[in-house]
């Protein structure tokens, strides 16, 4: 396999995450391996969003998040439900968009230069499974536009695994 990432400017943010959706089924299409799907997923997501630092997965085990795949820095390993803005997401089922990382109270900095930050929940049927996390260095990089688009993208993930 050979890939071309594409060069989105997430200008039409619907637009561009539709096509995002369509390069992540075809790059997940025919595996079902769950650390392979999501290294993939990860680095799709870091080579073809603009102006992030953080890409990856936080796996429920054992009744705490761990990371899993992911591009970026080094990150905190363990993340207990209702902690941080991984824990809170999962412990609530819902997408969350920080604006401001100063902002959010429990905030936990795996990169200190990361200042705006989006979790989307991973429920295949009604278990949960862990979260995607995307971490920027900008202020209020992410919008509705891109937690409508990552929750596509993280639904095509679970279709996968
Ligand atoms: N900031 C996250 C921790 C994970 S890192 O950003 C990779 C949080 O508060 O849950």
């Amino acid at each position: 396999m050979s890939f071309t990432g594409k060069r989105y400017e997430f200008r039409d943010k619907a637009a561009d995450y539709a096509q995002l959706a369509e390069e992540l089924s075809g790059l997940l299409h025919g595996e079902s391996d769950l650390t392979a799907n999501a290294a993939n997923t990860a680095a799709l997501l870091f080579d073809a969003l603009p102006d992030i630092n953080w890409a990856g997965f936080y796996f429920l085990k054992g009744g705490e998040l761990v990371v899993g795949p992911f591009q970026g820095k080094p990150a905190c390993v363990r993340i207990a439900l209702g902690r941080g803005v991984c824990g809170t997401a999962a412990a609530e089922r819902r997408t969350i968009v920080v604006r401001d990382v100063e902002e959010f109270p429990g905030h936990i900095a795996c990169d200190a230069a990361s200042r705006s930050e989006i979790v989307i929940p991973l429920i295949a049927g009604s278990e949960l499974v862990g979260v995607l996390d995307i971490d920027s260095p900008n202020l209020a990089r992410f919008d509705e536009a891109d937690a409508r688009g990552l929750e596509r993208l993280a639904a095509i993930f679970l279709q996968n695994v």
